[in-house]
């Protein structure tokens, strides 16, 4: 059976061809579909291929985990192969199974734990530059500093030693056309070049320099072998190391930028998290992993925050094989749509769903286990670095918040620009004073 095969059963969708893209427009679109058709749509794109939105939890959980072997990615990750190569977020199959297998170590708690230190330097870089700009009187853009601040400690943590000079001066880190420019367009072509012969001649000094101890992501890719003993070669190499620091920069500091323009418009949830901070993180010599990792209230606000605006807003998949969702069939070649920001904001799941009350993620609330939150994802492909994010988000927070209170300095909805990350469409202002 394929998608063009006329005997298949499929579910309920509109007759006209409809336009799928990673845009607002897609998001209007899906939304209208569920509403008009029910939680499983199929339609026909401009392009001829048959699309499904599925926008059942139990389907949703499927599609990621039992079945996750019959879908390789999906449509848009064309367009992030450009930037990506082949690395980890865009390859699919043994190619994708082997880099997971020889990469997933360097994500052990363990492995996180050691780069704490980073965490804490940077927040304080941060903490340095805003009591600057509360001497001066001068609101903070925190949209930019959450950018700075995620871009700074994923390539910190990736490239180690070799990252110093290009943290240390202002507009020389080459990476930060990655926070700029959200167009993949032809700019970053070249840009992504230019990156990787950077890389390669820092791979290659390395390697020359082997047998000094190095901890970074860098030295643990470099050290990784496969079943048969082989290291990825520079090619590899570079597509991994690209993704690293993509994946692990925009989700972070999106999340950041969202929790602070939700804080500072929720102060009792605020004050909260400011007392956890009091109790486990004092001051920063008592910045670790368990006392991080001890804040559970913060993190329920973390949660809510992903819940709320998830920076993966809509994933995508295409059969490989034939699958069946619920009664109906999926051909061969199929692309599947799933929104988390749509199922965390569905009220059947999530009662009064556009409000932010952390509590929802208290602990001895059972239910949340039935509840549709996959912003992570799920499965063998979710996210690897899920416990690095919550730890540097903690750590951020519980650092920062207690000392610095922030007023939204234009109180308007800042808006949700919905491209391959949910962003704020307009970057958000914040006016700082000392606590
Ligand atoms: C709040 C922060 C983050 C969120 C919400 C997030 C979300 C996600 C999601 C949804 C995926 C799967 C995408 C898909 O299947 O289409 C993913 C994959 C991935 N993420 Fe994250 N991410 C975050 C932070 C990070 C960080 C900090 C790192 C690295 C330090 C990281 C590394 C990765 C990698 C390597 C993958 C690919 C996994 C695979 O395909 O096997 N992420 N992330």
């Amino acid at each position: 059976m394929t998608a063009t095969s006329a005997d298949f059963s499929r579910p309920p969708g509109p007759q006209e061809a409809v336009s799928l893209g990673i845009d607002p427009e897609t998001l209007a679109t899906l939304r209208g579909l569920r509403d008009t058709y029910g939680d499983l749509v199929s339609m026909q794109r401009p392009n001829g291929r048959l699309a499904y939105f599925v926008n059942d939890p139990v389907e949703v959980r499927k599609i990621l985990v039992k079945r996750h072997t019959r879908y390789n990615k999906g449509p848009g990750f064309e367009r992030v192969k450009m930037l990506l190569g082949n690395g980890l977020i865009v390859s699919d199959g043994d190619t994708w199974r082997r880099s997971r297998t020889m990469i997933q170590p360097a994500f052990s708690r363990q492995k996180v734990h050691d780069l704490t230190d980073i965490m804490l330097e940077c927040a304080r870089t941060l903490e340095r530059r805003w009591s600057a700009a509360v001497a001066a009187g001068e609101t903070i853009n925190i949209t930019e500093e959450t950018n700075r601040f995620a871009l700074d400690l994923i390539v910190i943590s990736t490239f180690g030693d070799d990252a110093a000079p290009w943290i240390a001066t202002e507009g020389n880190n080459p990476f930060e056309f990655l926070s700029r420019d959200s167009a993949r367009d032809l700019t970053v072509v070249m840009r992504v070049r230019e990156v990787r012969r950077l890389l390669l001649e820092l791979i290659q000094a390395r390697r020359s320099r082997a047998g000094q101890q190095h901890f970074d992501f860098m030295s643990m890719y470099l050290a990784a072998r496969d079943k048969s003993g082989q290291p990825f070669s520079d090619e590899e190499l570079l597509d991994e190391l690209i993704t690293l620091v993509v994946a692990g920069f925009e989700t972070s500091a999106n999340t950041l930028n969202w929790a602070w323009y939700l804080l500072s418009s929720h102060p009792e949830i605020e004050q909260a998290v400011i007392d956890e901070a009091g109790e486990f993180l004092p001051d920063a010599a008592a910045v670790n992993h368990d006392n991080a990792g001890a804040m559970v209230y913060t993190q329920q606000v973390l949660e809510e925050t992903l819940r709320l605006y998830p920076p993966v807003w809509l994933f995508t998949r295409r059969s490989h094989s034939e699958d069946e969702i619920a009664d109906f069939d999926v051909p061969v070649g199929t692309d599947i749509y799933l929104s988390p920001y749509l199922l965390h904001r569905t009220d059947r799941y999530w009662p009064n769903p556009d409000t932010f009350d952390p509590s929802r993620f208290a602990l001895d609330d059972q239910p949340k286990k039935e509840r549709p939150y996959f912003p992570f994802s799920l499965g063998p492909r979710r996210c690897l670095g899920e416990y690095f994010s919550f730890l540097e988000m903690k750590i951020h927070l519980g650092l920062l918040l207690p000392r610095f209170r922030m007023s939204l300095a234009d109180p308007g909805d800042p808006g949700l620009e919905l491209g391959i990350n949910l962003r704020s469409a307009r970057d958000i202002m914040l006016q700082p004073s000392h606590r």
